[in-house]
């Protein structure tokens, strides 16, 4: 199969589909592996690195479009872009179409075979795919807590560890799944006090014996919330409800009760939101201050490290990617679930129930 990756072309985005190990592995396979020039330096992969790889570099994205079966991307793609979709493409990417109506009648129309990192679910109920990034905004919440907890940003000018003989910071997570746990990786690792927060009686139960003595476990309820707050000097908002609206834990009177200058890293931001203070902002200008608490509130935590995020995203991807190529998109969902639940757009059908219920359209199964 011919496979394609191109770079990225939304504000922002470093990361790419594709970095030269992969290319090695889709040609040891057998296949062809077609580069558009440049694609991987944000990620810092140079085009060196991916002839040496076997790669042909192609030098503008077009020609990439319209010579592959296979493309691989990690954004969606953009408006500019959807004319060079073609009858058959498989295009393989995070793709979001229950929220960009658009870009799924585009993919319909271009008769495209879209693959949705997002939607790619295992047996287990697991997000292989999804589960790599919040791994990344988790443990990145307590490197930007801490950087904000410096005076010159507003901060409370503490140190996360503190030193012999001055007290440590208090972190509070709310929520305690990939995100929360990953946060409270780091914060125990840096010597904080840790309260972690949850409605899940089990997950906290597996936080506990994760964690053991470093952290303190609570139910989420609004006492207990409001009474680890006071205290606290970092707060991560880590809470998901999937597929619904994410609850505001945090509420806008709380803020006056805090410590002036606690830092509060609203991961959750990306659905909403857990903090009722909470707007989106981006890395260009990635902090506000409200009634004396930082708020950090960046909806794409992981560009903000792209050569981790892309080796991340890309070491759940290419398993997937590679029995696509191998056996092509049908017998691939024939011989696996999993990749069936990645197919959100088929030859002009809408193959994902929840997107097509989201748009009020009709969902049909691949033929
Ligand atoms: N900003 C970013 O760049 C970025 C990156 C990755 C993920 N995220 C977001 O981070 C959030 C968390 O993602 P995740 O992968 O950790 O989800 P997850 O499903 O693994 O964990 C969510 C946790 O929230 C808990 N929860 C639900 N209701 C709660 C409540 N009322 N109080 C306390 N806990 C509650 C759940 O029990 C679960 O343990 C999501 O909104 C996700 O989209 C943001």
């Amino acid at each position: 199969m011919k496979i394609g990756c191109v770079k990225e072309i939304k504000n922002n985005e470093f990361r790419v589909g594709l970095t030269p190990d992969n290319v090695r592995a889709y040609i040891a396979a057998g296949h062809h592996v077609y580069m558009e020039m440049g694609a991987g330096v944000g990620s810092g992969f140079s085009d060196t690195e991916y002839v040496k790889a076997g790669a042909s570099l192609i030098d503008n994205a077009a020609d990439v479009w319209h010579l592959v079966d296979m493309m691989v991307k990690v954004k969606e793609p953009l408006p500019c872009e959807y004319p060079l979709f073609h009858d058959g493409l498989i295009l393989y990417t995070y793709l979001h179409l229950a929220a960009d109506k658009q870009q799924m009648d585009a993919l319909l129309a271009g008769k495209v075979k879209a693959v949705a990192y997002e939607t790619i679910q295992e047996k287990d109920g697991s997000l292989p795919c999804l589960a790599p990034m919040s791994q990344i905004a988790g443990r990145l919440s307590i490197q930007e807590g801490a950087k904000y907890l410096e005076k010159r940003f507003g901060g409370e000018g503490i140190l996360l560890a503190g030193v012999p003989g001055t007290p440590k910071a208090n972190v509070v997570i709310l929520g305690g799944g990939t995100v929360g746990m990953n946060a409270c990786k780091i914060a125990v690792g840096m010597g904080a006090n840790v309260s972690i927060l949850d409605v899940n009686l089990k997950r906290l139960e597996e936080l506990d014996n994760l964690f053991g003595a470093h952290i303190q476990t609570l139910v989420s309820t609004d006492s207990n919330i409001e009474r680890v707050l006071r205290d606290a000097d970092l707060v991560i908002g880590s809470v998901l409800i999937p597929g619904g609206s994410t609850p505001k834990l945090f509420k806008r009177r709380y803020l006056s009760e805090m410590k002036p200058g606690a830092v509060f890293v609203d991961v959750a931001i990306d659905q909403g939101g857990c903090g009722e203070s909470s707007r989106v902002t981006t890395h260009d200008d990635p902090v506000y201050i409200e009634e004396g608490i930082v708020h950090y509130c960046v909806g794409n935590m992981p560009g903000a490290v792209p050569r981790t995020s892309t080796i991340a995203l890309t070491n759940a991807t290419l398993r997937y990617g590679l029995m696509i190529a191998e056996n092509g998109l049908e017998e691939a969902c024939r011989k696996s679930a999993v990749i069936r639940s990645g197919v959100n757009c088929y030859c002009g059908k809408l193959t994902n129930k929840n997107v097509a219920a989201a748009h009020g359209y009709e969902y049909a199964e691949i033929d």
